[in-house]
């Protein structure tokens, strides 16, 4: 697996705009519209905040609709949820075609419910084919909301868990693997020093994927790594 490997977490972001616009233009011209999960958490916040800035006009926004990785169980207005990330920093901003968010404030188990429904609805297939999937990785090898040793990662009958995280003392909805597997591309956005162990692990360890989930991310072809150099400094740059 290569990484593309940026000197800041500025250029990070940057190459992560354009690499969206890039995929959103290819989706958009071969089918008509571009169906992309987005990464919950901070690091792609400034990537968000690019696009609004800079692809105003570059992008085919209406034609772009929107859907999330995972989310936290909290309202759509707390400063945790990865949707009031993605509204303050692009949605507010462009004029999507369509905005899918996952449904925090309700009781996990109903809004993992209503999410695979409202997949159902909008995907022709029986598995999303989403056009793109952001993500990022925790410090323990975490992604969306898979985290290590939790009841998700062995989920390959469902689209869409509540998924209890003891660590975090909380339940949080996530995509699981199968749908993250489907996906045409899937995009890993890796900053800083806190991430370099991890990602040295997951792209060149042998641990199991039970405790480094990332792993477990292996759509056709492998997905994308774009990292700055402090969350690359432990790996063997390609
Ligand atoms: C979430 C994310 C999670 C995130 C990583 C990295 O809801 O938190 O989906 O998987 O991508 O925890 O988070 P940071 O970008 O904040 O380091």
């Amino acid at each position: 697996m290569s990484v593309k490997v940026f000197d800041t977490p500025e250029d990070l972001a940057a190459a992560a705009a354009g690499a969206f616009a890039e995929k959103a233009a290819e989706a958009i011209a071969r089918r008509g519209r571009f169906a992309v999960a987005l990464a919950g958490g901070s690091t792609p916040r400034s990537t968000y905040e690019i696009l609004a800035r800079d692809y105003a006009g570059a992008v085919d926004w209406p034609r772009v609709h929107v859907f999330f990785g995972d989310e936290r169980t909290v309202p759509p207005d707390h400063e945790d949820s990865n949707y009031r990330t993605a509204r303050e920093a692009l949605l507010d901003h462009v004029p999507v075609g369509s905005v899918h968010p996952m449904r925090g404030e309700l009781p996990p188990e109903e809004a993992a419910a209503l999410y695979v429904r409202d997949l159902r609805t909008f995907f022709e297939e029986e598995l999303p084919a989403f056009d793109l999937i952001m993500l990022g990785i925790g410090g323990d090898g975490h992604t969306a909301s898979l985290f290590p040793e939790t009841s998700a990662l062995g989920v390959t009958d469902r689209m869409v868990v509540a998924n209890p995280v003891p660590k975090l003392d909380t339940t949080r909805i996530t995509l699981t693997a199968p749908v993250l597997n489907a996906a045409r591309e899937v995009l890993f956005l890796v900053a800083g020093e806190g991430k370099a162990e991890a990602l040295k692990e997951i792209l060149e360890g042998d641990a199991d994927p039970r405790e480094y989930p990332a792993k477990l991310v292996q759509p056709p072809g492998g997905p994308g790594w774009m990292a700055d150099r402090a969350a690359a400094s432990r790996i063997k740059e390609s």
